[in-house]
C-alpha cells in the first residue's frame, strides 16, 4: 500500500515486509528516509541526514532563508551542479547549461502501473507517481514507485518530458538512486565471461565510485545488471541484503559510491557512457525499470523474492509455470554437419526416451550459399534446400509425437550474406572504417525501422511457412561501432529496436515457445525473460562449471529461467569427464534437456536417459513453482547443495554435488531449510521418517562415493 502523510509530507510505500519512505523536503526535493523492514508510519526525519560537517567547505542552496547542503542529504532524484557532488541520477544539457532545478510539484497514485512504453516491464502493482518540475527549462520529471502486497519489492523508473518549445539533451537518465545512511555494507555482484557466466563476487566498498557496467551493447556475461548490498555478516540465511536488477538488455551501469562520511549511494540504469538523448518539445523519455528487493533474512530470501517477482509478474504467463519442453538440441552432437537424414536419425534416437522436443540449431539456412560453417549465411533466413528438407524433418518430428524447434540469430549478418551485399547500409558501421566482426558477423542496425522490418519479415516468413513449435533466439557477439544517424542515442535505440522486433515476432506467435541465447548466457537479464521464459544459461555444459554458473545465475533469476542440458564427455568446453548421473543432477536444476548423440550411448546410458526424463518430470513442479534454498556454495567450499521446497512445504529435493573427492574431509551433513517443523517427512534415500524440525536441526548425511564430481539427491515428502 502507498500512504501519503499530509502533515509529515512523507510517503510510506509498503510492500510485503518492507517500508520505503521519503519526504518532500522544505527545499522541494525528495529526501529519502528509509528502505528496510516494515516499520510504523511515524516521523522518520528526527535523525540527521547523512553528513552534517559541512559548514566550512560545504556549498548549499537557500530556500526561504534556510540553507540546504544537498551533499549532506539522501535524495531520491539527485541532479548535477546544485551542491550534491555525489553521483547524480539525471544530467541535462539545456543548450550548454547543464544545471537544472527539479523540485516537487505534485503526486498521484495509480492502482495498476501501465506498461512502460517501448520496453519490457514488470506487470501491475500500485504505483506512486511523483511529478518534479524545472520551470526554468520546462522539464517535467516523473518518478514511479511500485509496491507489491506479496513481495518485498519496490520497482522504480522515471520519465522525462519536455514541456518547452526547444529541445534539450539528456546526458544521463538513471532509473533510480538510493542512499544508505551508513557505510557498513559490501557489494555482491556477478562477473564472468563466455562459458563462465555469473560468477559470484563479494567486495568491500571503498571510497569513491565502483561501477558494474556494460559498454558492449548487450547486458553481457562480463557483468550482469544485478548487484546487491549485503551486510558484513550477511549469509544465505540471515542478515540484510538489498538487491538491484535492471530490466534492460543493453549498456547499463550500476554504481556504488561511498562518499566522505557515512553513507553509500547506489544508482543506475542505462549507461551514460557514449549516451546523450535529444528530447524534442512534447516528447517523453522513458527509463528502464529497476527492481529493488529488501531482505532481512539473508541472500536466499532476496533471491526468492526476485524469483517470485519474475515468475508471477514478468515472464509470459502463458509459459511461466507450465512444464517446459524437454529438448534434444542437435548442436553439440552435429554442429554444422547437419543433413535431413542425420536429423531424422536423431528423431529416431529419442523415441521412447520421454524427450519431447527436437531442436535443429545453427546451419539450416543461408539459401543457395548455405551456412556450413561460422563464416557465412547469417542474415539470409532462407532454408538451404541443398542441405536439408525442412518440411520433411518437421513432418517426421511431428509424426514421431515430438515438437520441433529451430535456431535463429536475427540481429546479425555474415559479411558475404545477400542482405549485407544488397544493403551495406543495414549494418552498424563508422564512416571510413571496416566494421569489426564478431564470430564472423556484422551487427544489423536496429535503430533503422527498415532494418527491423527486414528482420521481422524474414523471420516471420519462416515461422509462417513452417510448423515450428519452439525457437532458439541467439546473439553471438557484442556490438561495436555504435554509430548510426542517431549519434549517441545509438546503443539505446538498438535495444528499443530489438524490443520492437521481439514484440513483433515473439508476441505475434503466441503458440511458439521462444528460448533466449547469446553465445550461451551472455545476455541473461530480466528484459530478455519478458520475451523468453528460459535462456540458454551457458555454452559451458561441464557439470562442475554449470554448478558454479547456475548457482550464480540463481541469485536473481529463477531456476525455470535457466536452460540446462546434459552433454557428452569429455566435455567440449573444459575437457572434463564427469559422471552421467551428475550431469543430470546439475541439469535437473533448470529447464532440462540434452545435447549429445543419444544413439551412441551405451544401452545402460540410454536407459538412464529415460530414467532421467521420468525423474525430471516427477520433480519438475518444484523447478517451476518451488522455493530455492542454497545450502552450500561451491564458491566457498568443496560442496554444492541446493534445495527446492514446494510452496506448501510438503515436498522437497536436495541436490548435493561434491567437486573433488577428499579423504577425511569434514563436510558430513547438509542442513535443509524451509520445511514445516512440526510435520513428518519421509526421507526416501534414508528410508526413515523425521519431523521437519529434526531434519533442519540435525541435517542430512552427505553420502558420496569416493570419486570426483559425485552427486546425489534427497527426496523429502510429508506423510
Ligand atoms: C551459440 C550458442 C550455441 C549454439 C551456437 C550455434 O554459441 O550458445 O548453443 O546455438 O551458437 O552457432
Amino acid at each position: 500500500m502507498i500512504f501519503f502523510d499530509e502533515n509529515l509530507r512523507t510517503f510510506f510505500l509498503e510492500s510485503k515486509d518492507v517500508t520505503y519512505s521519503f519526504k518532500i523536503n522544505e527545499a522541494g526535493f525528495l529526501q529519502h528516509l528509509y528502505f528496510g523492514k516494515r516499520i510504523e508510519r511515524e516521523d522518520l526525519s528526527f535523525a540527521p541526514p547523512i553528513n552534517t560537517e559541512w559548514r566550512i567547505h560545504g556549498t548549499y542552496i537557500k530556500e526561504n532563508g534556510k540553507i540546504f547542503n544537498l551533499n549532506a542529504y539522501p535524495n531520491e532524484c539527485p541532479t548535477y551542479g546544485r551542491s550534491d557532488y555525489r553521483e547524480s541520477m539525471l544530467a541535462f544539457d539545456f543548450d550548454g547549461v547543464r544545471v537544472g532545478d527539479l523540485v516537487y510539484d505534485s503526486h498521484y497514485i495509480i492502482n495498476e502501473k501501465p506498461t512502460l512504453s517501448g520496453m519490457p516491464s514488470i506487470k501491475g502493482g500500485q504505483t506512486l507517481v511523483v511529478l518534479l518540475v524545472d520551470t526554468i527549462h520546462n522539464v517535467e520529471g516523473k518518478l514511479f514507485y511500485t509496491v507489491f502486497e506479496d513481495l518485498p519489492v519496490i520497482l522504480r523508473h522515471c520519465e522525462i518530458v519536455n514541456r518547452g518549445k526547444t529541445s534539450f539533451n539528456i546526458d544521463r537518465v538513471y532509473s533510480f538512486s538510493l542512499d544508505f545512511p551508513d557505510k557498513n555494507w559490501k557489494t555482491l555482484s556477478l562477473f564472468g565471461a563466455h562459458g563462465r557466466e555469473r560468477m559470484v563476487e563479494t567486495s568491500d566498498i571503498v571510497h569513491g565510485v565502483t561501477v558494474f557496467d556494460s559498454k558492449r551493447g548487450v547486458s553481457s556475461s562480463q557483468l550482469n545488471p544485478f548487484m546487491a548490498m549485503v551486510r558484513n555478516k550477511t549469509t544465505e540465511f540471515c542478515g540484510e541484503a538489498v538487491g538491484f536488477n535492471l530490466v534492460y538488455s543493453g549498456n547499463f551501469a550500476l554504481k556504488v559510491q561511498k562518499a566522505e562520511a557515512d553513507g553509500v549511494r547506489v544508482t543506475g540504469g542505462i549507461n551514460d557512457f557514449d549516451f546523450s538523448w535529444k528530447l524534442n518539445p512534447n516528447e517523453t523519455f522513458v527509463s528502464p525499470e529497476a527492481v529493488l528487493v529488501y531482505s532481512d533474512s539473508g541472500i536466499g530470501k532476496m533471491s526468492r523474492a526476485f524469483h517470485d517477482l519474475y515468475r508471477n509478474y514478468l515472464i509470459n504467463p502463458k509459459f511461466a509455470f507450465k512444464p517446459r519442453p524437454i529438448v534434444l538440441n542437435v548442436w553439440e552432437a552435429l554442429r554444422f554437419d547437419i543433413s535431413t537424414q542425420k536429423i531424422l536419425d536423431m528423431v529416431d534416437s529419442i523415441k521412447d526416451t520421454g524427450i519431447d522436443t527436437l531442436v535443429v540449431d545453427d546451419g539450416w539456412f543461408g539459401g543457395e550459399k548455405g551456412r556450413n560453417d561460422e563464416f557465412s549465411g547469417l542474415g539470409d533466413w532462407v532454408v538451404n534446400k541443398n542441405k536439408i528438407n525442412l518440411k520433411e524433418i518437421i513432418d517426421y518430428t511431428h509424426n514421431a509425437g515430438l515438437k520441433f524447434g529451430l535456431w535463429f540469430e536475427p540481429e546479425v549478418a555474415s559479411p558475404n550474406s545477400n542482405v549485407v551485399i544488397n544493403h551495406p547500409n543495414y549494418i552498424l558501421r563508422a564512416d571510413g572504417l571496416e566494421p569489426c566482426e564478431g564470430r564472423w558477423s556484422y551487427v544489423l542496425d536496429l535503430t533503422q525501422k527498415e532494418v527491423c522490418d527486414y528482420v521481422v519479415n524474414s523471420v516471420n516468413a519462416i515461422l509462417e511457412e513452417y510448423d515450428v513449435d519452439y525457437v532458439k533466439w541467439d546473439m553471438n557477439r557484442s556490438l561495436t561501432e555504435f554509430c548510426s544517424s542517431f549519434d549517441k542515442e545509438t546503443a539505446h535505440r538498438y535495444i528499443l529496436g530489438l524490443y520492437d522486433i521481439l514484440e513483433r515476432i515473439v508476441y505475434e506467435h503466441p503458440e511458439i515457445f521462444f528460448e533466449g541465447c547469446a553465445s550461451g548466457g551472455c545476455r541473461f537479464d530480466p528484459a530478455m525473460l519478458y520475451y523468453f521464459p528460459q535462456i540458454w544459461t551457458s555454452d559451458n555444459t561441464d557439470a562442475y562449471m554449470r554448478a558454479l554458473i547456475q548457482y550464480g545465475t540463481g541469485l536473481c533469476y529463477p531456476l525455470s529461467a535457466m536452460s540446462c542440458h546434459v552433454s557428452a564427455v569429455p566435455n567440449k568446453q573444459c575437457g572434463r569427464v564427469t559422471p552421467f548421473n551428475s550431469r543430470f543432477n546439475i541439469s535437473r536444476l533448470g529447464a532440462f534437456g540434452f545435447e549429445l548423440k543419444i544413439a551412441e550411448l551405451s544401452n545402460q546410458e540410454r536407459l538412464s536417459v529415460k530414467e532421467f526424463v521420468d525423474e525430471y518430470i516427477k520433480t519438475q513442479d518444484l523447478i517451476l513453482n518451488g522455493d530455492l534454498y542454497r545450502l552450500n556454495s561451491p564458491f566457498n567450499e568443496n560442496l554444492f547443495a541446493e534445495q527446492i521446497v514446494s510452496k506448501n512445504a510438503k515436498n522437497s529435493i536436495i541436490v548435493v554435488f561434491k567437486p573433488i573427492s577428499v579423504h577425511n574431509e569434514d563436510t558430513v551433513r547438509v542442513y535443509p531449510q524451509g520445511l514445516m517443523s512440526d510435520k513428518k517427512y519421509f526421507i526416501k534415500e534414508l528410508g526413515i521418517e523425521r519431523s521437519g524440525g529434526v531434519i533442519m536441526a540435525i541435517g542430512l548425511p552427505v553420502n558420496l562415493k569416493k570419486q570426483d564430481f559425485e552427486s546425489f539427491v534427497y527426496h523429502l515428502e510429508t506423510i
